[in-house]
């Protein structure tokens, strides 16, 4: 079945006075799924999210949402988003509940406290949210964002550069709650320069160059497909490759004396107790994980990809 597409995006442009910021710009996300926007600086990835959203006029081109025009219908449309697009203003002075109360008040769908306490759960700030906002770490701050960004259950979040600034464990725990919301359905939009980042927690990625979109991957692709490439560290690789060679694994040697097996991940037990019958020592097995890094410069250097 085809999965329900939530954003659909088509032949987005914008101009400012002459010069074309982004051009003829076109993807879909689905429920569930974590769509990244990945550029250098000043590629384009705010002005999309920002003509997406409206918060920017669109020169040309269609946005829908849930299958709804932005432009014909905004503020239907609009209250199925959620998204941090700038930092977050706060009332430092007030607690975290207190600023969400008061962002649920603004709300045009009526909130549960329910909902609110729902929420702070899902972003790990139940402990924290009666403490003052200025009490806050950028973490803290960051997910009390994510918090007020969900509070009316959109169906699609938007974030721009959500871990700029964050420190690895803070970068941990936003990765954990982006994956808790997807899971649950909502559609995720994520912009960012930070690849590592984006390949840890995105299903599929668009790369943004100087104002256009290049290439759309799933990150399963990057991460091997279906047969990645699995390393074994042995004692005995000549012993190794006779036992791959009788059972038809095709393998190769890298210059680390590791031996690379291409194969699905179900075949990785079998192997291991092949080499055990064989006394081969084996000390390390893993799956060898193309960087994101490096995709992306195949993607944009080298041409032909
Ligand atoms: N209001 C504006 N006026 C003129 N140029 C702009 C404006 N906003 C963005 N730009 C230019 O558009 C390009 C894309 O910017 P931006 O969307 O912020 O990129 P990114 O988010 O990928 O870093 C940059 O060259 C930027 O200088
Ligand atoms: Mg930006």
């Amino acid at each position: 079945m085809e999965k329900e597409i939530v954003l659909s995006v088509k032949r987005l442009s914008k101009k400012i006075g002459k010069k074309t910021i982004v051009q003829n710009i076109n993807f879909d996300i689905t429920k569930g799924e974590v769509f990244g926007l990945i550029g250098p600086n000043g590629a384009g990835k705010t002005t999309i999210i920002r003509a997406i959203v409206s918060l920017i006029h669109r020169s040309s081109g269609t946005v829908m949402i849930n299958g709804k025009s932005v432009a014909d219908d905004f503020k239907t449309t609009i209250a199925d988003v959620g998204g941090i697009i700038e930092n977050p203003e706060f009332y430092m002075y007030l607690s975290g509940m207190e600023n969400l109360k008061q962002f649920a008040r603004m709300s045009r769908k009526p909130v549960s406290p329910e909902r609110i306490n729902e929420v702070v759960a899902q972003v790990k700030l139940t402990n924290a949210i009666n403490n003052k906002v200025k009490t806050y770490s950028l973490g803290m701050r960051q997910r009390l964002g994510l918090a007020q960004a969900l509070i009316h259950q959109p169906s699609l979040l938007v974030l721009d550069e959500p871990t700029n600034g964050l420190d690895p464990q803070g970068m941990a725990e936003f990765r954990e709650i982006i994956r808790s919301i997807s899971s649950q359905g909502t559609a995720v939009l994520i912009s960012s320069h930070l690849l590592a980042e984006i390949q840890q927690i995105t299903d599929r990625f668009a790369i943004i160059e100087k104002g256009r979109l290049t290439h759309i991957e799933d990150m399963q692709q990057v991460n091997g497909g279906s047969t990645p490439t699995y390393l074994f560290k042995v004692a005995d690789v000549a012993l190794a490759e006779g036992v791959l060679r009788q059972l038809n694994y095709p393998f190769s040697l890298d210059d680390a004396a590791y031996i690379q097996v291409n194969t699905a991940e179900d075949q990785i037990p079998a192997i291991i107790q092949e080499f055990v019958a064989h006394d081969v020592a084996i000390f390390e097995v893993s799956a060898k994980k193309v960087s994101l890094e490096e995709r992306f410069f195949q993607l944009t250097e080298g041409g032909n990809v």
